[in-house]
Order: structure tokens, then sequence, then C-alpha cells
């Protein structure tokens, strides 16, 4: 299996490339999620923030980070002084990963294998919008743009280099949610939506 590469289309632009994702078979996911989840968002937008994988939500509705998770993403973006036309949103896994619970279901953390074969959808995203900056939300983006070995709670904030361009790290939105301390959490993740901000 070589993941998503396989369905990757000939032309490399966002709208080819939101087509040809909806039909992508490249790991199981699609078996059981509702839709392909892609990017949305400018196409040459300063800003490109990616977070783990669509939720139940995102899953439904099919655009990404409007469930939750978005509503705390759309207060720190606003708060940060980022406006929404220049931020290109998508994941790290563009399908809903779950497992059911009673008649909810329940988000799963996306495997390494997921994230590898999914990862030839975010590069193309990233070729094509160009972004100055790269939002890493949380470890599963990290793991898929910056590697294995990299730690977002050692080098949130910090501007890292990502091929051409820079990466700025910070925690995902929906641990934001489950902190227990949840107001000391946003106030860090908007600590480091700032940072990012200076950097471009
Ligand atoms: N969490 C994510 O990582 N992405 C979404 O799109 C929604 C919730
Ligand atoms: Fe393709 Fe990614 Fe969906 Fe897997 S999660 S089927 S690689 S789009």
């Amino acid at each position: 299996n070589n993941g998503a590469g396989d369905f990757l289309p000939d032309r490399l632009d966002l709208a080819s490339l939101r087509a040809a994702a909806a039909r992508c078979e490249g790991c199981d996911l699609y078996r059981d999620a509702t839709q392909t989840v892609f990017g949305e968002g400018p196409g040459k937008a300063a800003f490109m923030l990616v977070g783990e994988q669509p939720g139940d939500q995102e899953d439904r509705q099919g655009h990404p980070f409007v469930g939750p998770a978005g509503r705390v993403l759309d207060r720190g973006l606003e708060e940060a002084g980022i406006a929404r036309d220049d931020v290109y949103v998508t994941n790290a896994v563009k399908h809903f990963s779950w497992v059911p619970r009673g008649k909810r279901r329940i988000h799963q953390k996306p495997t390494a294998g997921e994230i590898t074969a999914c990862r030839p959808w975010l590069e193309a995203e990233l070729a094509a919008v160009e972004p100055r900056v790269v939002v890493v939300l949380g470890a599963t983006a990290a793991r898929s743009l910056l590697g294995a070995a990299f730690r977002v709670t050692r080098h949130r904030g910090e501007a890292v280099p990502l091929g051409d361009r820079l990466a700025v790290a910070t925690i995902h939105p929906s641990a934001v949610l489950r902190a227990p301390d949840r107001e000391a959490a946003y106030a860090g993740f908007l600590s480091d939506l700032r940072a990012a901000a200076e950097v471009a």
C-alpha cells in the first residue's frame, strides 16, 4: 500500500487535489468515515493550520474545525489578530477515525501508519498554498510535519524550519478543552498563536 500517493491527481492545484482526495482509499479510514474532509481556505494564505483529523461534526459536515475544537481555534485566531482570510485550515489525516461507544462515535488517535499514508495530501496542500507560516496543532500534526522525535511540549511557540518555510507548534485546541485548567491552557495556546503571527 502506497497510501494516498496512489490517488494524487496529475494536476496539483487545490481544486484537483480536493476532488481526488474525495476518492482516496490510501488507508482503511475511509471505510467507516462519512467523507473526506479536505483543507479549506484561500489558495495563497499566509498561514496554514494543521490539526489532527476531522472530529464527529467535521465528518458529518465535511468541513475542518467546525465542531467544539473549531470554536476554540476561531477565538484564538481572532485574539491573536490572525484574519480568517489569511488562513488555510487542514488536518494531518483527512478521514475521521472512531470507535463506537453506545450510540456515540469516540475519536481515536490516528496510527503512525495512517499519518504516513495521508501525508501526500498534506504535502500537496503545502506546495499549493505556499504559506509563510505553518501552525502545527498538536502531536499528530507535529509527527507528520516535523517527525516523531519532535516534542510539542518542549518546542511550542518556537519558529522551527520546515523546508523553505517556518513552523510554529502548539497544543491541539481539543487539548485546551480537556485541560483541568482550561483558562491556563487557552492562555498558552493563544500565546503560541501570537508567536506565529509575529513570525509571519
Ligand atoms: N480536530 C482536528 O484536529 N481537526 C478538526 O478538523 C476538528 C477537530
Ligand atoms: Fe486517504 Fe487519508 Fe482518508 Fe486514509 S485518511 S483514506 S490516506 S484521505
